[in-house]
Parts: structure tokens; sequence; C-alpha cells
């Protein structure tokens, strides 16, 4: 291989130094600047996380006030974004109008294009976690036909949301505390993930000097792909196909077929040889919101359950260590808040936007920084000559 490493998927290349994340994956620890998952998420709100993401430390009060004001003051779109969602057919995917509608917004802030300057920086951050809900929410009220909806400063980030997906101007939307606290642990446990696949596409990206909006939007086009982001969805429709209990060995002797290419949705992982910490969570506010909504013996959960449990016990996935991962509860919880399943991906897309920015400002601030180019083994036709066109046969 000559001098280079040759390393299909990456599994043993550290493409940087990184002190944003960190992941133990036999002990299935996960920590955001040295705080674990499990602490962040019963303690802090989602907005201080993003705070403690970008910045390393987690906030004063009067820094967290500070912080969630400007991020309030920030929420609106420019009125003109709004052709970019109307541009799209109704029953556009909503991750293909992600990819659309944030990659736009590198046409709209030539004020703050210095990016060697930290203040640009912590502008173009605040606008982006400010706006990304609207985005979402837009999305989907373009999508099921009912007018966009303005965010309300006088609510926090993850009861905004909510207002602006399930609001509609002839009705004050109330959310209800128990799903606004879901859908802000939902954000925070999606918040980073270190150097998986979408990150390392905005650090490639941006290595190249390129505008941070438009890297980010790269990076929401490789989070779609059911074996990243895309496993949420796919996950539901998974278990919405299984339909049945009765029906799991039947998959789970499928998802072991070396010939047929179907897997176990939301189950394994590249760095996870042990439970995902943030699937335990996820677990356990699939309970509190199912509980609060009535929905104890809901259909899917009761399934997904005893998909867990059949697997964990199967000597297939114990040798292979296969554990659940983020995605496999994450969208049982979001179908019961009322979000529709091609909408689960967008809503990983708004929290992962924390650590797409943290991970692209950590890498063009490293002195040793370069642009990122992977080099290859070439294995096609040795140097031949053109044979004209009525030569070839
Ligand atoms: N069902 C059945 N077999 C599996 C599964 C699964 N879900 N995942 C891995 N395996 C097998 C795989 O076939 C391979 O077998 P062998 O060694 O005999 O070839 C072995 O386990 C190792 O898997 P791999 O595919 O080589 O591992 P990887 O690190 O390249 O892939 C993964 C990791 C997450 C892409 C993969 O486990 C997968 O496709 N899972 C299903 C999709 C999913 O849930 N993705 C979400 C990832 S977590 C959060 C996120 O990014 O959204």
């Amino acid at each position: 291989t000559g001098h280079f490493t040759y390393d299909p998927g990456f599994l043993s290349t550290a493409s940087c130094r990184s002190s944003i994340t960190y992941i133990d994956g036999e002990k299935g620890e996960l920590l955001y600047r040295g705080y674990p998952i499990e602490q962040l998420a019963e303690q802090c709100s989602f907005i201080e996380v993003a705070y403690l993401l970008r910045n390393g430390e987690l906030p004063t009060k009067t820094e967290l006030e500070d912080f969630d004001n400007r991020v309030r003051r920030h929420n609106m779109l420019h009125d003109q974004m709004n052709r970019f969602f109307t541009g799209f057919r109704r029953d556009a995917h909503p991750m293909a109008v992600m990819v659309g509608v944030v990659g736009a917004l590198s046409a709209f802030y030539h004020d703050v294009l210095d990016f060697s300057d930290a203040e640009h920086r912590t502008v173009s951050f605040i606008r982006l976690v400010a706006k990304m809900p609207t985005i979402v929410a837009m999305a989907y009220k373009y999508n099921v036909g009912q007018p966009f909806m303005y965010p309300r400063n006088d609510l926090g980030y993850a009861a905004n949301f909510l207002h602006m997906m399930f609001g509609t101007p002839c009705e004050k939307y109330e959310p209800n505390p128990v799903l606004v606290r879901a859908m802000d642990v939902i954000f925070t446990l999606h918040a980073d993930h270190e150097q998986n696949a979408s990150t390392s596409t905005v650090r490639l990206a941006g290595s190249s000097g390129a505008n941070p909006f438009a890297c980010i939007s790269a990076g929401i086009a490789c989070l779609w792909g059911p074996a990243h982001g895309g496993a949420n969805e796919a996950c539901l429709r998974m278990l919405e196909e299984i339909g049945d209990v009765s029906r799991v060995g039947e998959y789970i002797e499928r998802a072991k077929d070396k010939n047929d290419p179907f897997k176990l949705m939301g189950f394994g992982h590249r760095v996870y040889k042990n439970y995902d910490p943030r699937a335990k969570l996820m677990r356990q506010i699939c309970h509190e919101v199912l509980q609060e909504l009535g929905l104890e013996n809901d259909r899917l959960f009761k399934l997904a359950m005893a998909l867990e449990k059949i697997a964990l016990e199967d000597e297939y996935f114990v040798e292979k260590k296969l554990y659940p991962n983020v995605d496999f509860y994450s969208g049982i919880v979001q179908r019961a808040i009322g979000i529709p399943t091609s909408m689960f991906t967008c809503i990983f897309a708004l929290a992962r936007t924390v650590g797409w920015f943290t991970q692209w400002e950590e890498m063009i601030t490293d002195p040793e920084y370069k642009i990122g180019r992977p080099r290859q083994l070439y294995v096609g036709a040795p140097r031949r000559d053109v044979v004209p066109l009525d030569a070839r046969g």
C-alpha cells in the first residue's frame, strides 16, 4: 500500500484531535465536554447543552439568560425564505427541503462572513440554532398544507418548536410540559456524537474554507441515509411492517441471514459494543410520554420491547455485540408526540446542528488544520490510448 494506509470506512483512522465529545464504546459511555449524557439529560436544558458544547463550559445563570435571549431574538426566518418552501412539491421529503433551505441560508447573511472573527462565528451559531426549529416546522406545515406559524418568544426552545409544529392561527397552542421536556431531552441526546459520517462530512466540506451553512447542508444530506440518521424513520417503518409480536422471530431470522440485505433498524453501532446510553434514556422518555398520553399499551412500543428482548438473547446479536442504538426508541416517542415518521430525521438534524457547527469551528480554529484530502489505491486500467470511435468494436 505504499506509504498510505488503506482503511475503507475509516475503521482505524482518527481524522482530528477533538475535545468536544467522548465515547467509550465498550462501556457504553457518552460524555459532552466531560459531562455524562445522563446528567445533562436530567439536569440541563438543550439550550444549556448547546452553550456547553460550543463554549466548553456550562453557562452561569447570566450567561445562560443572555444566550437564551439571543437565540429567541433570532428565531424568525427572512421572509423571502418562504419562497424556498413553496418552490418544492408538497409531497417532497422534508429532508430534501432541509438540504435546500439550510444551504440557501448561506446566501442570506453577508454581514458576518469573516469566520476568523469569533463574534461572527457566535452570531452564525446563534442564527443556526435559533432558525432550525422554524425551518423544520415550516417544512412540516408546508407538507400538510397549513399556514406557517411564526415563532413565539415567550416560549422556551422546545415549547416554541411544538407551537410552530402543532399550533394554528385559529387556536392558541398550549404545550404539554411532559411533551416539552421529552422534546428537549430528545434534542440533547442528538446534539453531538463525535466523528460520525455527517459530522465528518461537515468537517471535510468546511476544510476547504466553505461557508458553514452550506457545509451543514452537506451534513444534512449525509444524515438522511438509513444507515445513519434515517434509521429512526426506517426503524418505525420496520416496526409497522412487522406489525405483531408473533412475527418478530421471522424478522430476527431475516436479519441474521447473510443472503438477505435486511438489517434490524435501530440496532448496531460502529463505536458502541454495548447498550447505547442514549437508547436507554430514550426508552425511559418513551415510558413517560406514553404514560402521560394514556398510551401505555401502545402496540409499537410493546413490539419494540419484545424485539429488543428477543434480539438481546439471540446468539448472533450477542456475539456481534449488537445493541439498540438511539434510533430504536426515538421514533416511538416522536410518533406519540404527533410527529409524522418522515419528520424524524429532520429533528435529528435540528439538534445535531449544534454539534456540526461546534465541530466545524473546532476544526477551523485548530492550528493543525488542513484541507481534508484522502488518498486512494488505484485499481483501474493502466495507461492506454484512445481508439477512434469508428474503430471501436
Ligand atoms: N442487523 C443485523 N446484523 C447487523 C446489524 C443489524 N442492525 N448491524 C450490524 N450487523 C452485522 C453486520 O452484518 C456485520 O456482520 P458480519 O461481521 O458477519 O459481516 C456485523 O454485524 C458488523 O456490522 P457492520 O455493518 O460491519 O458494522 P458497521 O460499523 O460498518 O455498521 C451500522 C454500523 C450502524 C451502520 C450497522 O450496525 C447498521 O446498519 N445498523 C442498522 C442501521 C442503524 O440503526 N443505524 C443507526 C446508527 S446509530 C445513530 C445514527 O447514526 O443515526
